[in-house]
């Protein structure tokens, strides 16, 4: 199994910016992509506001920070992870984007690179199939904030090879990450749980049962969740969150997925959460990306 020096990753937001302040923090060499050039200087400033910050609270030293900070690279270019051994997918949470993405990255990635997706919930067995090498494919979900969030769910489509699975895993490990397996069911593991419980605290505030306020203090307080469900909605983000429910409402086939009429409607309202500056709560104004 080779050892994976440079990693590619296509998506500058909340995510796919995480994940590549984790890459270049661990010694590969990082290119951080993505359309909207307005992404990248927000994830530049992110990722040397978040390094600054671990250095100053003494989690990561001056020199691995300093050099973490030369190894990365901002680019809207996709030719650029062209020498990438892994390219990491975190975009919007819609498969037919992602589809055409895995497409365009499978002409461009080198013949042994291997493609993964941080995607929450969309099957990896159907992104595998926009490619020449499903072989090659795999889900390595990654949690929020990815330099601090202790887990990573791997998740194999139906070809991913045992020798990708490796790779992933140990690249995982080498983050620090505990690894879980999942099979390719919509949601996998952490958000067939996690999103039908945010549903349904939309739920409770959509037929007046309590105030927002009450729904997370109860959670929070009643069993020891450090976020409340619509708080965790507003950092994840709405938009996210429907996705997801989508997802799992269509991949599942049952009902009790459906997503909440107020979830949808914040989202059309473009209350995406905290990374708009209004969601479920208003936050004021729109935060500096939310970083450890
Ligand atoms: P985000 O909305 O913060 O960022 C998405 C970024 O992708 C944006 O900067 C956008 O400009 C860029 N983008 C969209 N289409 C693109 C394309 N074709 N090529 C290049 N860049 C493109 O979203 P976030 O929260 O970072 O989520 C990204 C992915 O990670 C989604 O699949 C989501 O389900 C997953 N995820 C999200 C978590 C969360 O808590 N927000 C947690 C774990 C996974």
């Amino acid at each position: 199994m080779a050892v994976l020096k440079a990693m590619g990753v296509v998506g500058g937001g909340q995510m796919g910016s995480g994940i590549a302040q984790l890459g270049a923090m661990h010694g590969l060499d990082v290119w951080l992509l993505d359309t909207d050039p307005n992404a990248l200087f927000r994830a530049t400033n992110s990722i040397s506001t978040s390094i600054n910050r671990l250095i100053s609270k003494g989690h990561l030293s001056k020199a691995v920070g300093t050099d973490a900070l030369r190894h990365l690279w901002y680019t809207s270019n996709l030719e650029e992870l062209r020498s990438a051994d892994i390219i990491i997918e975190a975009i919007v949470e819609s498969e037919d984007v992602k589809k055409k993405l895995f497409l365009e990255l499978d002409y461009i990635a080198k013949d042994s690179a291997i493609l993964a997706s941080n995607t929450s919930s969309i099957s990896i067995t159907r992104l595998a199939s926009a490619t020449s090498r499903p072989y090659q494919v795999i889900g390595m979900h990654f949690m929020n904030p990815p330099p601090i969030m202790k887990l990573v769910e791997i998740i194999r489509g139906a070809d991913t090879s045992d020798e990708t699975f490796s790779s992933a895993k140990t690249l995982a490990e080498r983050f620090g990450k505990t690894v879980i397996c999942s099979r390719d069911f919509s949601g996998f593991i952490v958000n067939r749980i996690l999103m039908p419980m945010i549903n349904e605290a939309f739920y409770t505030l959509y037929t007046g049962v309590a105030t927002k306020e009450d729904i997370d203090t109860g959670m929070k307080l009643g069993t020891n969740h450090p976020m409340g469900p619509l708080e965790l909605a507003d950092f994840i983000g709405l938009d996210i969150c429907l996705s997801i429910m989508k997802v799992l409402h269509v991949g599942l086939g049952d009902n009790k997925y459906a997503p909440c009429p107020l979830l949808g409607q914040y989202v059309d309202a473009g209350r995406l959460g905290r990374k708009r500056g209004i969601g479920v709560y208003d936050y004021g104004k729109v935060p500096e990306q939310v970083k450890p």
